[in-house]
């Protein structure tokens, strides 16, 4: 199983659109695919048209080994979600609490092994569920907004994730643009983009930008990922096609 997060302490910037619909586009193509969502908002969990406050066992009873994955996860066809709910965050308390506590995850995985892709959405914080979901990750991904694209921001987040690749196997997948406006008027985003793809080379995926498109956020409120949603949309077309790189990126060695 491959284990990949999308990690950003910035809020807002397509985490949780990104797990949805790559997750989404992954089981589409016959791949088993289970989706951790660790973020006690449960943006995730609500996408998928569940209702966080009728969720009685999440991601953190998973992760503290009061729940199984069993009792923990819902599933359709070969799509499994591990979902967040309202208590979320008092157990993230609880798990601050614990003796090497950004493992938790990481062991907890050792026992869902027969799926073949597991995507961890985190909050926007750096706290102890993005740590947990690094510590569990073969690769993450950072997305970030067109308009605030900025070589600072992403400084913070591979300053932050290599001390725990000092430690662990994890790997930066890659850097793609969300909210990505092609037409931009004052070229401010298209800019912004440009320079700091130079500043990354071959870890900013610049096949991989996802348009700014209202099918996003429609899809979400309908529950629905974007390729059931609005098939034709250039969101099913961005994020085929980001789903296909991140299957590129995450197959070799
Ligand atoms: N490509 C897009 N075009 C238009 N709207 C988008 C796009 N991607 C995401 N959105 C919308 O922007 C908002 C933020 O996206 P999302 O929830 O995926 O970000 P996030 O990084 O997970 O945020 P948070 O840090 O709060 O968890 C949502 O309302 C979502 O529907
Ligand atoms: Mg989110």
């Amino acid at each position: 199983m491959k284990v990949i997060c999308f990690v950003n302490n910035k809020g807002g910037v397509g985490k949780t659109s990104s797990v949805q619909n790559v997750g989404a586009g992954l089981a589409r193509k016959g791949f088993k695919v289970v989706l951790i969502d660790v973020d006690p908002q449960s943006n995730l969990t609500i996408s998928f048209g569940i209702d966080k406050y009728a969720v009685e066992h999440d991601a953190g009873d998973f992760m503290l080994g009061s729940k199984t994955f069993e009792e923990v996860a819902m599933s359709s066809d070969n799509l499994s979600i591990i979902p967040a709910s309202d208590k979320l965050d008092k157990k993230e308390r609880v798990l601050q609490g614990e003796n090497m506590y950004h493992t938790f995850l990481r062991r907890k995985l050792r026992a869902i092994e027969s799926f073949d892709y597991c995507l961890i959405d985190c909050p926007p914080a750096l706290g102890a569920m993005t740590v947990n979901a690094l510590y569990a990750s073969d690769y993450f991904f950072v997305p970030l907004q067109a308009e605030f694209f900025s070589y600072e921001g992403i400084r913070k987040i591979l300053h932050f994730t290599a001390e725990i690749q000092q430690e662990t196997d994890l790997r930066l997948g890659g850097v793609f643009a969300t909210r990505f406006n092609p037409r931009e008027r004052r070229k401010l985003s298209r800019d912004l983009v440009d320079s700091t793809a130079q500043q990354l080379g071959d870890r900013y995926m610049a096949n991989c930008n996802i348009r700014v498109n209202i099918a996003v956020s429609e899809a979400q409120a309908a529950g629905e990922d974007v390729f059931s949603y609005a098939p034709t949309s250039n969101s099913a077309k961005d994020y085929e096609a980001l789903t296909d790189e991140i299957i590129q990126r995450t197959t070799h060695g």
